[in-house]
């Protein structure tokens, strides 16, 4: 029977390629172990990594150990060269030994070659998931055709994909094609690493931050889909949105993702302020109504370009 996807206790999950101190500002083992805790107690006990984001997988396996929480990882394979067996078993063991856990609740594959034949790693994890070693198995930034192949080999649960209200391409044909399959959405980058945030209203240009990834993989995005004027008139439109309801900009970019069809949970970045992470966690808890989810949608449309679908400019 095909596994669904896990129930996410307040629907955020907490992103935490921010442990990454390569890409992200360095943050201490004691602060991000205390966050953990906050998160924890505030009842967000969903955690999202990847085994190529420098240390997050292993200080996620020294906070998590024995706590009631989940840990979503994924394994990502690069390059132009088809993996041998042993390489997938060995990422997969390495996961499970820096997570300190038996079994892995959801692995997502990263496939980076459309050029390379996936087929003979899905039959494998298939059989390490019939083994135990893995509970589910997703994919992110699958594209439609990718996906579609993929459904046929493995038991596919979730994308997880960009969303926001600057970087809509999943609607065009994933989003369909995922409620058509009953495949999860698990969106990242909804406030598009910061930027749909009041600490960027009346920005004239987004600031370079070199120990920040918003900087570099997130203004690279902004500028696919229309560059920086039309987010500064986003955020006019979230402030209004905003003021009506009574809550913040952030949390209105985090529920409008939340309320897209086929989005079971959002995952939003790791942040050391036990303000921000209670904001991010309540809000998903209310609901913007329909027609201010279509005021919202609306606005984005007429201010964004959509190129491609998921994926497309990323992979050159
Ligand atoms: N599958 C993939 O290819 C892929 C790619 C990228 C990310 N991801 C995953 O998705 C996760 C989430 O994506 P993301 O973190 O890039 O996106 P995000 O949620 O759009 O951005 C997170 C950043 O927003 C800022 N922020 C968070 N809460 C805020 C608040 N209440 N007010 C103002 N600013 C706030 C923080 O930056 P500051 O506090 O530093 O300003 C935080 O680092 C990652 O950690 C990773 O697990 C996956």
């Amino acid at each position: 029977m095909m596994p669904s996807f896990p129930v996410i206790p307040r629907s955020l999950v907490v992103g935490c390629w921010q442990l990454d101190d390569r890409s992200w500002r360095s943050q201490s083992e004691s602060d991000i172990f205390r966050a953990i805790d906050t998160y924890l107690a505030l009842g967000v006990t969903t955690f999202d990594t990847a085994d190529i984001y420098g240390r997050s997988e292993t200080l996620l396996g020294k906070a998590l150990k024995g706590r009631d929480c989940k840990v979503f990882t994924k394994a990502v394979f690069f390059g132009d060269e088809m993996p041998s067996s042993s390489q997938v078993r060995n990422k997969i063991d390495n996961s499970l030994r820096n997570l300190k856990r038996d079994t892995l609740e959801l692995l997502q594959i990263h496939w980076y070659s459309p050029d390379l034949d996936f087929s003979e790693v899905f039959e494998q994890l298939n059989q390490m998931r019939e083994q135990g070693k893995i509970q589910r198995i997703g994919v992110t930034n699958f594209n439609t055709p990718m996906l579609e192949k993929a459904i046929a080999l493995a038991p596919i649960c979730s994308n997880q994909v960009q969303y926001s209200l600057i970087d809509r391409r999943v609607e065009s044909s994933m989003q369909p094609f995922c409620q058509q399959h009953d495949i999860a959405l698990l969106p990242y980058g909804p406030l598009a690493g910061g930027y749909l945030s009041k600490k960027f209203v009346g920005v004239e240009t987004p600031p370079r931050e070199s120990d920040h990834a918003r900087s570099f993989y997130y203004s690279s995005m902004i500028k696919a889909h229309g560059g920086w004027t039309p987010v500064q008139e986003m955020l006019t439109v979230l402030k209004e949105v905003a003021q009506k309801y009574k809550k913040t900009m952030v949390q209105v970019a985090l529920n409008w993702v939340h309320q897209q069809p086929g989005v079971v949970a959002v995952i939003s970045g790791l942040t050391l302020s036990r303000e921000r992470m209670s904001l991010n966690a309540e809000a998903l808890e209310w609901q913007l109504a329909p027609e201010d989810v279509q005021f919202l949608s609306e606005q984005s449309t007429r201010l964004f370009e959509q190129p491609g679908g998921i994926y497309s400019y990323e992979q050159g």
